[in-house]
C-alpha cells in the first residue's frame, strides 16, 4: 500500500486490513473474504445515497497510543474496512464475577457460547442499522463539514459491523457465519425483518434527529461497548476497546451538533427579541426540547428492564461487566449487595430494593443518564451566555417508555402519571408533532458549497484534523 501505511500496526497489503494475523488462518481469511462482497453489496444498496467522488476520511491504521489514524480524501467505497483489536495484554485477568482473577479467555468456553454469540449479534445489529437510518441525510447536509462527519460516522459503523462479524466468523463456526449473513439481511424499519432493537428501527429523517441520535443513541452504544470491554472473552474486550476509540468522534458529532443548533437559535432569539425564531429560519427551543425528549426516552429503553436475570447471569459468568468496572470499590461479585431500582408501586413512580446483580441494567442506565445530563448542562450554558432565561432538560425516567417498569403507563416530562386520554391531549407539547417535523424538514435545504452553512445552525469552532471549516471535506460528483 501507500507509504503512509508502512510501519503501521495494521496490514494494508491484504484484501481485509487487519492486525489479527489473518493470513495465518487461511480458512478464516477465505470465509471473511467471501463475506466482503456481501458487505459491499449491502453498502451499495443500503449505505449513503448521495453520490460523492471522495471524502476526507479518517482510516484506522494502528491501535497504539500514538497516532492510530490516517486522514485523506478517499472514495467512500474504497474506505478500508478492517479488523482491529486493541493490543493484547498477555497477563490480563478477569475483573469480576465468579471467575474473578482467572486468566482472560482466548477462546469461547462451551457453556457460554450461546450467550456470547447473542451479545455480539445484538451489538453487531445496531452498527449497520444506524447507517441505514442515516442513508438519505447527505442530500440535506447543512455544510460540507457536516456531510463529512456524517460519512465518517457511517463508514465507522460499517467497520464496527466488521468487528462483530470477525468475532462471529473466528470464534463461532458455522452458526457464527450464519449470524453474519443475518446481520446484512435484517434492515432498519423493515416490516419482515427489522433490526433487533426498537430505536434502530426509527427513521433519522433530518439533521436535528441525526445530532440527537448521535448524542443519545450512539451514547447508549458507548455504554454497551464499555460493559463488553470488561468481558472475560478477551477478543471481544479488545475489539470493543478499539471501537470505543472511534466512537468518541460520534459523540463529538452529536454533542457539538446540538451545541451549534442551540447556539444559532439563541442568537436569533436575542437578535430578534423573540421566543419563536422559526420565521427567521431557526429551530425553536420548544422543538429542540421535543426532539431531545424523544431521543432520550427511546434510548433509555435500549438498556432493557430495571431488573434482569439474564444480565445478572452474564455478569456472574464474566461475559459483561459494569461501566468502569475497575474503578468500582466493591468485591466485583456483588452477591451480597443491593440496589434501588425504579418501579411502579400501586400506580406510583417509586423505588424497589433488589439484589445488585439483578439491578445491573439500572446501574448502567444511571451512568448513562448522568452522562446525558452533562450535555444538557452544556447546552444550557450556551443559553445562559446568550442571556436567555430558557433551559433544556431531560424528561422524567417514566416519560414515553416502551420497555421496563413504566412501559404500561403514561407520564409527563415532569413525572406526573396521566390517563391515556390526558396523554393523547398533551403529547403534542412534548414529542415532535407532524407540524414540528415538517418545519424542521423545511429548513433542511442542502448547503454543499465550500465554506457555507445553513441558516439554522452555527458553524463549528474547529474543523477536522486541524483543517479549517471551509476546507473541501467532500467532493461531490
Ligand atoms: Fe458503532
Ligand atoms: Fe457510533
Amino acid at each position: 500500500m501507500t507509504s503512509a501505511f508502512t510501519g503501521a500496526g495494521a496490514d494494508y497489503s491484504e484484501k481485509i486490513p487487519n492486525n489479527v494475523d489473518l493470513r495465518e488462518d487461511r480458512r478464516l481469511q477465505r470465509a471473511l473474504e467471501s463475506w466482503q462482497p456481501n458487505f459491499l453489496n449491502w453498502w451499495d444498496s443500503m449505505g449513503p445515497t448521495l453520490p460523492t467522488r471522495d471524502v476526507y476520511l479518517r482510516t484506522a491504521v494502528n491501535v497504539g497510543r500514538e497516532g492510530w489514524a490516517h486522514f485523506d480524501h478517499v472514495p467512500m467505497r474504497d474506505y478500508r474496512w478492517g479488523i482491529f483489536l486493541a493490543e493484547r495484554d498477555t497477563d490480563r485477568r478477569i475483573g469480576f464475577g465468579q471467575h474473578l482473577g482467572e486468566p482472560a479467555w482466548q477462546q469461547v468456553p462451551g457453556e457460554y457460547r450461546a450467550e456470547l454469540r447473542r451479545l455480539i449479534v445484538i451489538q453487531g445489529d445496531t452498527e449497520p442499522a444506524s447507517v441505514e437510518q442515516q442513508r438519505n441525510l447527505g442530500a440535506t447536509a447543512p455544510s460540507l463539514y457536516d456531510l463529512r462527519n456524517l460519512f465518517q460516522v457511517n463508514v465507522e459503523e460499517g467497520r464496527h459491523l466488521w468487528a462483530m462479524v470477525y468475532l462471529l466468523h473466528a470464534y463461532f463456526g458455522r452458526d457464527g457465519r450464519e449470524e453474519a449473513e443475518e446481520l446484512l439481511r435484517r434492515n432498519s424499519g423493515s416490516a419482515e425483518s427489522p433490526r433487533i432493537l426498537g430505536a434502530f428501527n426509527e427513521e433519522t429523517p433530518d439533521w436535528l434527529s441525526f445530532f440527537m441520535f448521535t448524542y443519545f443513541t450512539d451514547r447508549d452504544g458507548k455504554y454497551q461497548l464499555g460493559t463488553l470491554k470488561e468481558s472475560a472473552f478477551d477478543p471481544l474486550s479488545r475489539t470493543c476497546e478499539f471501537m470505543l476509540k472511534e466512537e468518541a468522534h460520534h459523540m463529538m458529532v452529536g454533542t457539538t451538533g446540538v451545541d451549534r443548533v442551540v447556539e444559532r437559535t439563541a442568537q436569533l432569539m436575542v437578535e430578534h427579541d423573540t421566543d419563536d425564531p422559526a420565521p427567521q429560519g431557526a429551530i425553536p427551543l420548544s422543538v429542540i426540547q421535543k426532539y431531545l425528549n424523544f431521543h432520550y426516552s427511546v434510548s433509555l429503553d435500549l438498556f432493557g428492564g430495571e431488573t434482569s436475570t439474564n444480565v445478572a447471569n452474564y455478569y456472574t459468568a464474566g461475559l459483561k461487566g459494569r461501566w468502569s468496572e475497575d474503578r468500582r470499590k466493591d468485591d466485583h461479585k456483588l452477591t451480597g449487595d443491593a440496589i434501588k431500582v425504579d418501579a411502579l408501586i400501586d400506580g406510583e413512580v417509586a423505588q424497589n430494593e433488589v439484589s445488585a446483580l439483578l439491578g445491573l441494567n439500572t446501574d448502567l442506565r444511571r451512568e448513562y443518564i448522568a452522562d446525558c445530563q452533562s450535555g444538557v448542562n452544556r447546552w444550557n450554558k450556551i443559553l445562559e451566555s446568550a442571556g436567555l432565561p430558557q433551559r433544556l432538560k431531560l424528561p422524567h425516567i417514566a416519560f414515553n417508555r416502551k420497555v421496563g417498569a413504566f412501559a404500561g403507563i403514561e407520564a409527563s416530562p415532569d413525572g406526573e402519571i396521566l390517563s391515556a386520554d390526558e396523554w393523547q391531549q398533551r403529547v403534542g407539547a412534548w414529542l415532535p408533532t407532524d407540524v414540528d417535523k415538517t418545519h424542521v424538514r423545511s429548513l433542511m435545504q442542502p448547503v454543499h458549497e465550500r465554506g457555507k452553512i445553513a441558516a439554522w445552525i452555527a458553524p463549528p469552532r474547529n474543523g477536522i484534523n486541524g483543517k479549517p471549516f471551509d476546507y473541501d471535506y467532500v467532493h461531490l460528483t
